[in-house]
């Protein structure tokens, strides 16, 4: 997939301001602006490049949707809240993937987003098995910092998990691929639900696939998701709790052989720390892993940031106006 040089404009810096031209038009991007090279992600329903902008050379990360299988799939509302997402976390300096701009032809929609360097979390977790505490504490507390800055803009994630974190040049993490978001309305930003029948996929209590083809991933799903009733930013708290546990101890804490078992050990929490686990770690995986969405840990704080979670004593030594800024520690 090699685009030719064309005289077009140079790269734009914001989905929403396209660059002038000369003549002070603005100009589109299009494919033809990119040199597009290795592929770096796949997902449900699309496919991510690396790119070179030929007029900047900077590299950028091209999510490419073709879209017939959009259209067939029914996944035209993920296509809007991924882009509805991302611009609306664009002016938050740390903890997302950046959309840059967004252009289609006749068969493909294009999103140009910062390309994270460094790839995925998780094959650094598989790599070294686990991670140091110290480091665990670190990627624990810039998830963290990424979730209230989502949180306090109505922005729930619903598939987080470590391929959806990505590690940019310097290591720090970034949020990827809001396909599967909710944004809240501002008026229930601050509740702590949204009661909804799924617009997408209307599920009966017996109608099990369905329900399950509107969350993410097994391992990361809340028991809320899977039952598919509510909307809160509670999910993602218990994700983040999954999250912990695996970078300590190297696996996500509900592991079935099908998505199904997993789904039944999530409901059933049935989950056991190794020997070993940290105490204070294990204390608030334990405060994040709770059944009742607004039992965990973080569930009820008020403002937009998660003050009981950043106490805890699982985060003790960590700067939380410096985090995001410093060196992040070696991966080990
Ligand atoms: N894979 C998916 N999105 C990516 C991005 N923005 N940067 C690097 N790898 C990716």
């Amino acid at each position: 997939m090699q685009a030719q040089p064309t005289a077009a404009a140079p790269a734009s810096t914001h989905a929403a301001t396209p660059t002038p031209t000369q003549a002070n038009k603005p100009t589109k991007r299009t494919a033809k602006d990119y040199i597009f090279g290795k592929l770096i992600g796949e997902g449900c329903y699309s496919t991510v490049f690396l790119a070179k902008d030929i007029h900047t050379g900077k590299e950028y990360a091209i999510k490419v949707c073709e879209k017939r299988q959009i259209i067939r799939e029914k996944k035209r509302e993920y296509i809007k809240r991924e882009k509805d997402a991302l611009n609306m976390l664009f002016n938050v300096p740390h903890g997302f993937v950046k959309l840059y701009c967004t252009f289609q032809d006749d068969e493909r929609l294009y999103f140009v987003l910062s390309y994270a360097k460094n790839g995925e979390l998780l094959p650094y977790i598989n790599k070294v098995g686990s991670f140091e505490l110290n480091v665990a504490k670190f990627y624990a507390a810039e998830l963290l910092l990424a979730l209230e800055n989502m949180h306090a803009k109505g922005i729930i994630h619903r598939d987080l998990k470590p391929e959806n974190i990505l590690l940019d040049e310097n290591m720090h993490l970034q949020i990827a691929d809001f396909g599967t978001t909710k944004i809240l309305d501002p008026e229930t930003i601050r509740s702590i639900t949204v009661k909804t029948e799924d617009e997408e996929n209307p599920a009966t209590e017996n109608d099990r696939s369905r329900k399950i083809s509107f969350v993410g991933t097994a391992q990361y799903v809340s028991p809320e998701l899977l039952h598919n009733r509510v909307d809160t930013r509670a999910s993602d708290l218990w994700a983040f709790g999954c999250i912990i546990y695996q970078m300590i101890s190297g696996l996500p804490p509900f592991r079935g052989s099908n998505e199904f078992l997993t789904f039944q050990k999530i409901l059933k929490m049935d989950y056991e720390f190794p020997e070993g686990f940290p105490a204070d770690a294990k204390d608030l995986v334990e405060k994040l892993l709770v059944l009742d969405y607004s039992k965990r840990i973080g569930a009820n704080d008020v403002g937009d940031t998660y003050d009981s979670i950043r106490n805890h004593p699982f985060f003790d030594g960590i700067n939380w106006d410096t985090v995001c800024t410093q060196s992040p520690p070696t991966i080990s």
